[in-house]
């Protein structure tokens, strides 16, 4: 390679992404789940995946959607031509489409065959705001230490409440961090993770990279990342994304 295509792209392994986006956005209240709702025109899943297309040391991005998204899910990337991207089925909990995603890098026959990446990038499909600069960090870090996560400052004390719906107990906010994502981890050892993964687990776990540390001992690194990884979560959050996407399109 010459100096400028390394200084362009400074990873030297194989990296893949797995964008979960089989959810139906409940708390939306929308019928549409949010992953494909338009911004602008454009299927917020769209400008999500451009954020990784865009980035040179990505190889293959897999978008795990439910059955019935399939083909709607096709039409967008042959729209918006999408050409890294495949296509794997979705499970009912976040974790199982995870690990559906993961089994495209795995299992010859399941899903597409696809090269098996040194690191996995596992970032929900409703995050559209991603820089590469903070990708290259949590791969890096992943790595170096097998698993690695964004994390954010609480804005609010999280408190714990009894049964009957009184405090019981609040939690010292400056000790802990609200969880989002990209995550990145050494892809064996997630594989593995979910492979020791309990029922349970599948259904009620929320973070991968608890699962890293209980199932295969791997430390996760946790970095502060922007405040532009934030989740579109609720109805109004998808007008919030629009005056983002706005914003960053009179300023190009
Ligand atoms: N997800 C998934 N498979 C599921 C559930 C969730 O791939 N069975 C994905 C969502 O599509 C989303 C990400 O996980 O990209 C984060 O989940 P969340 O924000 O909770 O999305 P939803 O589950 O769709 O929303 P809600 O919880 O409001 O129903
Ligand atoms: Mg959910």
């Amino acid at each position: 390679l010459s100096e400028s295509t390394q200084e362009r792209c400074p990873v030297n392994f194989p990296v893949a992404v797995v964008l979960p986006a089989a959810g139906s956005g409940e708390r939306t209240g929308l019928s549409t789940p949010k992953q494909f709702c338009r911004i602008l025109g454009r299927p917020l899943i769209s400008y999500t995946i451009h954020a990784f297309e865009r980035v040179c040391w990505i190889d293959n991005i897999v978008v795990v959607v439910a059955k019935e998204s399939h083909d709607m899910m096709a039409d967008i990337l042959h729209k918006y031509n999408h050409t890294k991207v495949k296509i794997v089925e979705g499970g009912p909990t976040r974790h199982r489409s995870i690990f559906n995603g993961l089994l495209a890098f795995s299992e010859p026959g399941v899903g597409p065959k696809l090269q098996k990446p040194k690191v996995v990038i596992i970032h929900d499909a409703v995050r559209p705001f991603l820089e590469e600069d903070f990708l290259l960090k949590i791969t890096l870090a992943a790595k170096e230490q097998g698993a690695s996560g964004a994390v954010r400052p609480l804005v609010s004390t999280v408190v714990a409440a009894t049964t009957g719906g009184c405090l019981d107990y609040s939690l010292e906010r400056a000790k802990y961090r609200a969880s989002e994502t990209p995550q990145a981890f050494i892809y064996d050892i997630i594989y593995q993770a979910y492979q020791q993964c309990s029922e349970a687990e599948f259904q009620f776990g929320t973070e991968c990279l608890d699962l890293a540390l209980q199932h295969c001992g791997t430390r996760a690194q946790l970095i502060e990342g922007p405040p532009t990884l934030w989740k579109v979560t609720h109805k109004q959050d998808l007008a919030s994304a629009e005056a983002v996407i706005k914003e960053s399109l009179s300023q190009s």
